[in-house]
Formats: C-alpha cells, structure tokens, sequence
C-alpha cells in the first residue's frame, strides 16, 4: 500500500515515547488475509514468533503474548506471582500505577520511593527486601516519565544475594525498554518481563509479551485466584501449542512476524548500539541549546530523553510548529513534569537522520521564536 493511501490521518512522524513511529511495510504487513486462531496458518504464525522473540528477550522461557497492552501484563505479574508481599519499587508515574495496580489487586505491598529524576539502586531494593516478609519486587526498567533507567542487572544481583533471595519474583516492566535499551532476561535472572508493542518494537499498539522464568511459573501454580485473562498457566498450556486461550490480535501477529525478522536482521547489539548513539546525540543537542537534563547522569534512558525545560519554551507552542512540519515530540508527563520538562523518543526504528531532521525542527524553532520571547 502507498503511503498516500493513508490518507485518513497526515502522516507526523512520532518523536513521542509510545505510540512510536511505525514503518510503512510494518503498517502493509497487517492486511494479510484474516485467518482463524485454531486455524493451521495461525499455529504456524505463532510458531514462527515465538523463537525470534526469545531472541529479542533474551530468553529459554515462555513468552506469553497477549491481546491488550503493556497494563494487562502489570495486573498479571501481580495477580500471578505474589502471595506474601511485594515490594514495589516507584520512581515516576508509570512505577507508581504498577503500584496503583497491585493496590487494586488487593496484593500486600510496601513501597520504595525513590525520588524522580533518580534510578532505582540495588542496596535500596536489598535493604528493604532484607526484612523477609516479601516474596516478589517490581521494578521498571525504562521510567518514561522520567528518561530514567534502573540498572536492573545490579538489582537481580543484590536481591539473589540476600538469604532468601532465591524465593523473590523479580518482576521487571521494561514497557519503554526492551528491544532498543539492553536487556538480557535470563542471563540477568529476572523473572517476569513485560513488554508492549507501540513502544521500541515499533508495531502498533495492541501486544503485550510477558517471559515467566521457571520460577515465576511454578510460583504461579501455588497462587490462588490468579484471574482469567491474564492466568500465566492457562496461557502457558495454550502457549506450547502455539495457540492463545483467547482470541489474539491476528493482524498485529503477521506485524510483528514481519518485525522480528528485521529486528534481528539488524542484530540485537547493532540495534542498542543505534539506540545509544541516538541518545548520545539527543543529550549533545540538548545541551548545546542550553537545556539540562532530568535524568540524574549516568542513568539517562538509551530509548527516550527528558529534557528540562530551563530555557522556558512553550511546550505546547514547539509541538504546534513541529506539528506543522510533520512532527511531534511529547511534553513532560503528567501534572508534575508537564512543561517543566519535555521528551524526545528515539526509539524503535527511528535513525539518526531522524532525530537530526527533529533537532533542525526544533532549532528553526528557536531562532524565530527565542526561549525568552516565548515566556
Ligand atoms: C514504563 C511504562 N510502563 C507501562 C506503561 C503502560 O503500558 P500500556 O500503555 O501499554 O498499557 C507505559 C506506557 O507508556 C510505560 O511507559
């Protein structure tokens, strides 16, 4: 299909942290000819995923594939893998509604509260995992309301070093990460690890991906009222048949079929390696404009940049005239950062001609409408 077919909406390209821009062939491959879920051509197509997707968590585990977005996964690691109580690890807004979520599961919690701006560190997980009393922490990999990524190697470590450490379900939301931000499921011992499709797999919304770890699965199997939708043993059993308990989203299987393949055309290591040299170039451009940073240094996102907004732009102003030249980018998340912040996405299959065509957007910009005139 032409992209002038898709003349419902002008094409903006997405500088924005999910949905993230998607490739024409990738937005082709979903009008392949509907099939049934039951039907052979949809046991083969999920066959077909499932090893490359492994590839791109890092993984021996099942995957799990759902129909919903990334939240849906949220709910389930917690409805799954706590019976105690978890530790949820809160440093944004996104950390925040995992604990949100986990409240409204009616699970047992306590909550580290790490201050915004500031990754989640492995002696403040391990202090408060010390006491004994919890059998699982979530913790987001990629906070993207604030460009913070946790070292979440580091944590896994910490916590199996504690005396029960080998009883905790490491629970990891890597929603804004995995795929463009390094991540290795096993090798680093993390348990439960979601992810959605709108974000650094650069498909359309509508697909969330779950790996259960062994012992997150047999953790699971002693849970009780563990849900419907989201019961990882129920999809698990359908799973090793390639097949979903439920209707799954056809169309966005053929895209992500297609995607894997040039996900790992491209390899893994090339693809963060893209992905750090892109927000290496973000960070250079931000700085020689005058911006500082949100993220504390060191722990700056490789898939997204929160930039604040010292030099008082309007947000709202810049996007309109990015708009108007077929771009946009996303102010600061939520009441606390909205303004005070902006955020550049380089993620997914954006390349680094892109965010230069951004930050030339973006200095126009500036020279006709400078930061002190815009206040
Ligand atoms: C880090 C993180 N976790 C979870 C979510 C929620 O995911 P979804 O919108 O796919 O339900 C988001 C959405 O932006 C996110 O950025």
């Amino acid at each position: 299909m032409s992209n002038s077919a898709r003349n419902s909406t002008k094409h903006v390209k997405l500088f924005i942290p999910g949905p993230t821009e998607v490739r024409p062939e990738i937005l082709d491959a979903q009008t392949e000819w509907m099939v049934g879920h039951r039907m052979p051509e949809c046991i083969d197509l999920i066959g077909q995923i499932r090893p490359k997707l492994a590839q791109v968590f890092f993984t021996d585990a099942p995957i799990l594939i759902s129909a919903s977005s990334g939240t849906g996964f949220w709910e389930g690691a917690v409805r799954n893998c706590v019976s105690r109580k978890v530790l949820n690890c809160v440093n944004g807004a996104f950390s925040d509604r995992w604990r949100e979520v986990t409240e409204a599961n009616g699970k047992a919690n306590e909550v580290l509260e790490v201050e915004w701006g500031q990754p989640v560190l492995p002696e403040q997980v391990a202090e408060r995992l010390a006491t004994g009393e919890f059998d699982a922490v979530t913790v987001v990999h990629n906070e993207t309301s604030t460009g913070v990524t946790s070292p979440i190697q580091e944590i896994a470590q910490a916590v199996r070093q504690l005396p029960n450490g080998d009883d905790i379900i490491i629970m990891v939301d890597s929603v804004s990460g995995l795929s463009g931000a390094e991540l290795r499921t096993d090798a680093w011992g993390l348990d439960v690890v979601l992810t959605a499709s709108q974000k650094a797999f650069a498909l359309p919304p509508g697909l969330a991906f779950c790996s259960v770890s062994p012992r997150a699965m047999a953790k699971a199997r002693t849970v009780a009222n563990r849900g419907y939708y989201f019961d990882f043993i129920t999809m698990e059993k359908y799973l090793v048949k390639n097949q979903t308990p439920a209707t799954p989203a056809v169309s966005l299987l053929f895209a992500l079929n297609r995607q894997l393949d040039d996900m790992l055309a491209e390899g893994m290591e090339n693809r963060f390696a893209r992905h750090l040299a892109m927000r290496d170039a973000t960070i250079a451009w931000a700085k020689s404009q005058g911006f500082t940073l949100f993220p504390a240094p060191g722990y700056e996102s490789p898939t997204m940049t929160c930039v604040n907004n010292n030099l008082g732009l309007e947000v709202s102003a810049l996007n309109a005239y990015l708009r108007s030249q077929g771009m946009a980018l996303s102010n600061g998340y939520g009441s606390r950062l909205k303004n005070k912040t902006f955020r550049i996405a380089h993620m997914g299959d954006l390349q680094m001609a892109d965010i230069a065509a951004l930050f030339a957007g973006i200095n126009q910009y500036l020279a006709q409408t400078p930061p002190a005139a815009s206040f």
